[in-house]
């Protein structure tokens, strides 16, 4: 770990005109490139520009997994010009006994669910590159969370960013997205963490994903499938900001988002369709703020699908600040498909788990319909509320070429991370994500 103090009497200004070229040659291809070539998602509906309250610049990055776990594979990613931030392995405040005997992966074909015995399943701490073949663009897995703990990883990012200062060419304050996890006090506590490592480096751009979406845990369901525990965690992260909003400022407190896994329910309310359709027959009577008021609560108080119930929690968890809307400033979707299962061809399960059924998480091509469906709804239905119109989305599920990423950002993905295929192809699939190739 470096040491903070230190690194703040180094003079940036005369680092920065020292390495001019390096500086100057540093501007991401990626970044024109993406951003001449996809569909902005940077426009509300009504044609107002959004306010995002976090930028990823080129908009893509990793999505967390074993791949972002050590200090080789996250500076490997922080250097990469086609990545606009970094998201690391979900850690805890105590670390995660990670056994490697019980938390596996594999890729398999989708369309399949049946491996060879003899197909190969890793610890992915190592960081191998792997692609097992063309075919096998899936993944399932068993994983918990980081051996690591969140200091750890807060050590780590201060020792890349650190680096930087002497001379790397990394110019662009690339963020690094920090996954936790934990009870709410638990996630109060990492915000506290993260809040005061930004506090001390003014170079250290720092946001909190908040995994409540893992599925490989053996009687802890996740809670962004409940509605109370989903609530109780958006009040935990309400009050951690607020008190540090206090102290460092409505702009320069860490962003928080949240990690949802895949919903598959949706409720298209009778009364709001009711209500679209006499707008087209009475449009005056529409343009009334009363009205619009009155569509907004109906449809917020009458729908009762999954994707309704998270739009509700973030709608109640209102930013003590005015105007800000919601205190979520990201959502995540989506994390695996839980409860799915690989058998091998002699028809046993293809990996280890805690429960020792070989159930885990589902990804890669398998899931990218019902995250790009999950994105799809997500967006629609924040762009219904002024509180929750300016959540960016990161579209996760799935993406491994240039033609996935472009779905993504159609559907309404503002940034689009990947897993599986870093795990597959290395940190080079972003280049190749970035130049279709
Ligand atoms: C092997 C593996 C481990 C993962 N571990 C985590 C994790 O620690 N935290 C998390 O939020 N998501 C984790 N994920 C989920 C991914 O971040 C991502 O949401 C999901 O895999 C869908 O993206 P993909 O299809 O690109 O893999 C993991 C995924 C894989 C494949």
């Amino acid at each position: 770990m470096i040491d903070l103090d230190a690194s703040r009497t180094i003079d940036v200004e005369s680092i920065k005109s020292q390495y001019a070229d390096k500086f100057a040659s540093y501007v991401p291809k990626a970044h024109t490139t993406l951003a001449q070539q996809t569909i902005p998602s940077n426009t509300l509906p009504s044609g107002k520009p959004r306010k995002y309250k976090l930028s990823i610049s080129p908009p893509l990055l990793n999505s967390s997994s074993p791949w972002a776990t050590d200090v080789d594979q996250i500076k490997a990613l922080y250097d990469s010009p086609y990545t606009g931030a970094v998201t690391s392995r979900t850690s805890l405040l105590e670390g995660f006994n990670h056994d490697p005997a019980i938390h596996q992966h594999i890729f398999f074909p989708a369309g399949s669910s049946s491996v060879s015995p003899a197909a190969p399943k890793s610890d992915a701490s190592a960081g191998e590159k792997f692609i097992p073949d063309t075919a096998s663009t899936s993944s399932l897995n068993t994983y918990g969370y980081s051996p690591h703990t969140l200091s750890e990883y807060l050590g780590i990012i201060n020792e890349i960013v650190g680096q930087r200062h002497l001379g790397s060419a990394t110019v662009y304050k690339k963020p690094f997205i920090l996954s936790v996890t934990g009870t709410p006090d638990e996630i109060a506590l990492s915000y506290a963490l993260l809040a005061n490592a930004a506090e001390m480096d003014e170079d250290l751009r720092l946001a909190m994903e908040v995994n409540l979406s893992c599925p490989n845990i053996d009687g802890k369901p996740p809670p962004a499938y409940d509605e109370a525990m989903l609530n109780e965690y958006l009040e935990s992260i309400s009050d951690s900001k607020s008190t540090y909003r206090g102290r460092m400022g409505g702009d320069s407190v860490p962003r928080v988002g949240i990690k949802l896994p895949p919903y598959t329910w949706y409720v298209t309310d009778f009364t709001y369709t009711l209500i679209l359709r006499f707008k087209d027959i009475s449009p005056v009577w529409c343009q009334s703020t009363q009205t619009k008021a009155t569509v907004r609560l109906t449809t917020t108080l009458c729908r009762k699908g999954q994707f309704e119930m998270v739009v509700k929690s973030l709608l109640a968890a209102k930013s003590s600040e005015p105007n800000e809307g919601s205190v979520v400033d990201f959502i995540t979707c989506t994390n695996t498909l839980g409860s799915s299962l690989v058998l091998n061809s002699d028809l046993e399960p293809a990996l280890a788990s805690e429960a020792g059924t070989g159930i885990g998480g589902l990804a890669g091509a398998a899931l990218h319909p019902l995250s790009l469906g999950n994105v799809a709804t997500f967006r629609k239905l924040l762009d219904d509320h002024p509180d929750t119109e300016n959540i960016l989305i990161i579209g996760v599920g799935g993406v491994e070429d240039k033609a996935g990423f472009d779905r993504m950002r159609k559907v309404g993905a503002e940034a689009v991370a990947c897993a599986t295929a870093l795990g597959r192809y290395g940190v080079d699939v972003f280049e190749r994500i970035t130049k279709g190739s």
